[in-house]
């Protein structure tokens, strides 16, 4: 059985170049086989193949930086205009646009999550300021406010299966620095599903909290952690073990959802842990090879701009560097 599912299944992007190629993430039967047996139990990809062969594709699309604060030279936040169908299909949890200033080719593409879906055709980004790519949207933003986009995408957090069924539970988000820009439009999922969220947040080298606000708005609890020190880790042990929480979305570094898996599983807990996607990306669309990334049993290894696996059943790469 094709053991992932692709976050495009079942949407206006499937089937995509990867069916075309016999490629597809899901389906064994476009992939050549006389068996039927995939994953996914939603609109049949093989079916839709054939009866709707025009296949949605994403295009580089001009887009505009309505405005934007610069915070310390370090951090970004942009109020961008896109063209509509864009910002429609931008709403999802783990929605994320690659982004670039209209200057440069896409050797300068970013992948960005949606931070925030606003009125006006708007969207909102938080970006941390740190190498080639993020420096030069910072410079060239002085200059000229036109970007291009590329999306939208939707594989920004592992684990979405269980978002979507995840109905009237509690739910702990543990947030680190710029992770904050994949909370809000999760919360606001998971809220108007029932669920009550609590977040554990540490602001690192910003300093400044984006999205404890709209989380006390929604009805949670909002507690700021270190959450690299040795109190932090004691104080995030204790609201796990007595916040009865049914998951725990990481949004941070691969070491923070390692460490936090190893904690769920030393407090014994039966807790669903899902992340956020930190894999390089580069095409988005399955095909380029830059977020190839192996399995944790090393048997198998799977495209992790599409492909959606279970994060327990993936290799963390910068775990290892940090215990
Ligand atoms: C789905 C997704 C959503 C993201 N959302 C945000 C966000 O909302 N805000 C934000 O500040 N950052 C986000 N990032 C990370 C952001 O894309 C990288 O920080 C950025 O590409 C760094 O590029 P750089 O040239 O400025 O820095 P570099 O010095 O080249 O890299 C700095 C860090 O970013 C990582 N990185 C570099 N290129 C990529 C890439 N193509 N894909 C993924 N990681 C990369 C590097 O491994 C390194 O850890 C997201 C990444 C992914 C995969
Ligand atoms: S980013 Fe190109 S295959 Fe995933």
């Amino acid at each position: 059985m094709s053991s992932y599912v692709c976050v495009d299944s079942g949407s206006e992007y499937c089937p995509c170049v990867l069916a075309e190629v016999g490629e597809c993430i899901n389906c064994t039967r476009i992939n050549g086989s006389d068996v039927c047996d995939c994953a996914w139990g939603g609109i049949c990809a093989m079916e839709h193949a054939r009866y709707h062969p025009d296949r949605m594709d994403r295009v580089d699309s001009p887009a505009s930086t309505l405005s934007w604060i610069n915070m310390e030279d370090r951090y970004l936040y942009l109020d961008v205009r896109v063209d509509y169908p864009i910002w429609a299909g931008s709403h999802l949890p783990g929605s994320f646009l690659f982004v670039r200033p209209e200057s440069h080719d896409s050797k300068f593409n970013i992948p960005l999550c949606v931070f925030r879906t606003l009125t006006g055709s708007r969207l909102a980004f938080f970006v941390k300021v740190e190498g080639p790519k993020t420096k030069t949207l910072k410079d060239r933003l002085i200059l000229d406010p036109n970007l291009i986009v590329h999306g939208p995408h939707h594989n920004g957090i592992l684990g979405i299966t269980h978002i979507r069924k995840t109905r009237f539970q509690r739910i702990l988000l543990v947030v680190y620095g710029v992770g904050q820009a994949s909370v809000p439009l999760l919360a606001s999922y998971l809220t108007a599903r029932g669920n009550s969220v609590d977040a554990a947040i540490d602001t690192a080298d910003l300093g400044r909290d984006l999205i404890g606000e709209d989380l006390v708005q929604r009805g949670g609890h909002v507690w700021y952690l270190a959450l690299r020190t040795e109190k932090g880790k004691a104080q995030l042990e204790r609201l796990l073990k007595e916040g009865n929480y049914s998951m725990v979305y990481s949004a941070g570094p691969d070491g923070q959802h390692y460490r936090l898996e190893l904690m769920l599983k030393q407090l014994a807990l039966d807790t669903v842990l899902c992340v956020s996607n930190n894999a390089l990306m580069s095409c988005g669309e399955g095909v380029c090879g830059a977020c190839f990334t192996m399995t944790r049993d090393g048997k198998g290894s799977f495209r992790a701009c599409k492909a959606n696996p279970d994060p327990e059943t993936v290799f963390m790469k910068t775990s290892l560097l940090c215990p």
